[in-house]
């Protein structure tokens, strides 16, 4: 074996952690491999070594001396919250079209050294926009889990600050922190730090919190950066051009929806309710059918309702969730009954039926009523 003392050395000084001797002696290796002409492996092993010097990490990161996240210098907020999380703690109903792209993302994070080594760079930034609740912040979680990276996730309540100056230091102090580790940093409400120049109303700090955050995005090199906004159309232009994978993550289709239903209900529902509720849902997003799973389960829980006996209680607190001038209130219900109708106007009298707990030939009866009054 031709590198057999070099890689002797190198594992000797890896087990014993002694980061300084081994990284002279990959340097060591590296030359050796040069100078035999084996441009390919040394040029690989370089990319390796920098991108691993730049996040100077592995060793530090376990050891008993981590450093602390920064925090805003004159209040004491820490800047961002640090959370690891598993892969099977994470679930998310997403469309294939999105899995997909970030699929692509993890892929080629997974072979960076191979595509720099052929001179193609990576830029590993996600920005991730749309409707709030549409699972966002969990995708940016979900990302670091698959990557087994801690996720930096940057509180912008305590990085705006209103002194004078102080936001563009306080970016500046979180962006180096994560340029120390092997990280996924992550700024959520991003429209908060990146909001555009041209904005009128707005005086001249802001355009100088905008300039410098973008210096700071184009200073991060390895740091793999993902954004979110539920403001999109806020955001400066030039902040776009930044990042590689802008990616609108949409309100759950119907298919999303019941899966996102089923998930948190766990069979406790007949499939004609469930496909009822994914019919109807359409316009909500991941979050609020999970509230709304949730308070339906509550009222179970405290009302004491055998199985299936409520379940018509789920469409309700969907509808009112929708449409809360529909309240199911008992003295109200010719004027639910009809408001229902005119809202989901495709829908027939046996399903409204199943929304009021009432037989579809009851509500036909109110139906007809009103049409003779009308
Ligand atoms: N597509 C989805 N699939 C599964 N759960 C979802 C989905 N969208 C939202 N949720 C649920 O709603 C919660 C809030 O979503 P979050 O990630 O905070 O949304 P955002 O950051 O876009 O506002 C998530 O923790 C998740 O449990
Ligand atoms: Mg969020």
């Amino acid at each position: 074996m031709n590198y057999f003392s070099e890689i002797s050395h190198i594992i000797d000084y890896g087990l014993a952690g002694d980061k300084k001797k081994l990284v002279s002696q990959i340097k060591m290796l590296v030359s050796q491999l040069e100078k035999n002409g084996e441009k390919d492996e040394a040029k690989a092993l370089k990319i390796k070594l920098n991108n691993k010097i730049i996040s100077n990490n592995t060793y530090t990161q376990n050891a008993l001396y981590q450093k602390p996240i920064p925090v805003e210098k004159d209040n004491r907020f820490p800047l961002a919250d640090y959370e690891t999380f598993s892969e099977n703690d994470i679930w998310l109903a997403l469309p294939e079209h999105i899995e997909t792209k970030v699929e692509q993302f993890l892929i080629n994070l997974n072979h960076r050294d191979k595509l720099e080594t052929k001179g193609i760079p990576i830029n590993p930034t996600i920005l991730l926009y749309g409707e709030p609740g549409t699972g966002k912040s969990k995708l940016a979680a979900y990302i670091a889990a698959k990557l087994s990276l801690p996720l930096i996730t940057a509180r912008s309540d305590a990085l705006v600050s209103s002194y004078l100056g102080s936001t563009s230091k306080n970016i500046r102090m979180l962006m180096d922190y994560a340029k120390e580790r092997e990280c996924v940093l992550f700024l959520d409400e991003f429209d908060a730090l990146a909001k555009g120049r041209d904005d009128s109303n707005e005086v001249g700090e802001l355009k100088r919190v905008v300039v410098s955050l973008l210096q700071n995005i184009d200073a991060l090199d390895n740091v793999i950066l993902i954004a979110a906004t539920n403001h999109p159309h806020l955001l400066d232009r030039a902040v776009w051009r930044r990042f590689q994978y802008k990616i609108e993550v949409p309100l759950p289709n119907r298919e999303s929806r019941k899966d996102i239903a089923t998930k948190w209900l766990q069979g406790s529902i007949s499939s004609k309710v469930l496909n009822l509720f994914s019919d109807i849902s359409e316009g909500i997003s991941g979050a609020e059918i999970e509230n709304i799973v949730f308070e339906y389960k509550r009222e179970c829980i405290l009302n004491d309702y055998g199985k299936n006996e409520k379940e018509n209680r789920l469409l309700q607190l969907l509808v009112s969730n929708l449409y809360p001038d529909i309240t199911f209130i008992k003295r109200n219900r010719k004027y639910d009954i009809l408001k229902v109708k005119e809202k989901f106007n495709n829908l027939s009298a046996e399903k409204i039926g199943l929304i009021f707990g009432l037989s579809k030939q009851r509500i036909a009866t109110v139906l007809r009523e009103e049409k003779v009054n009308a």
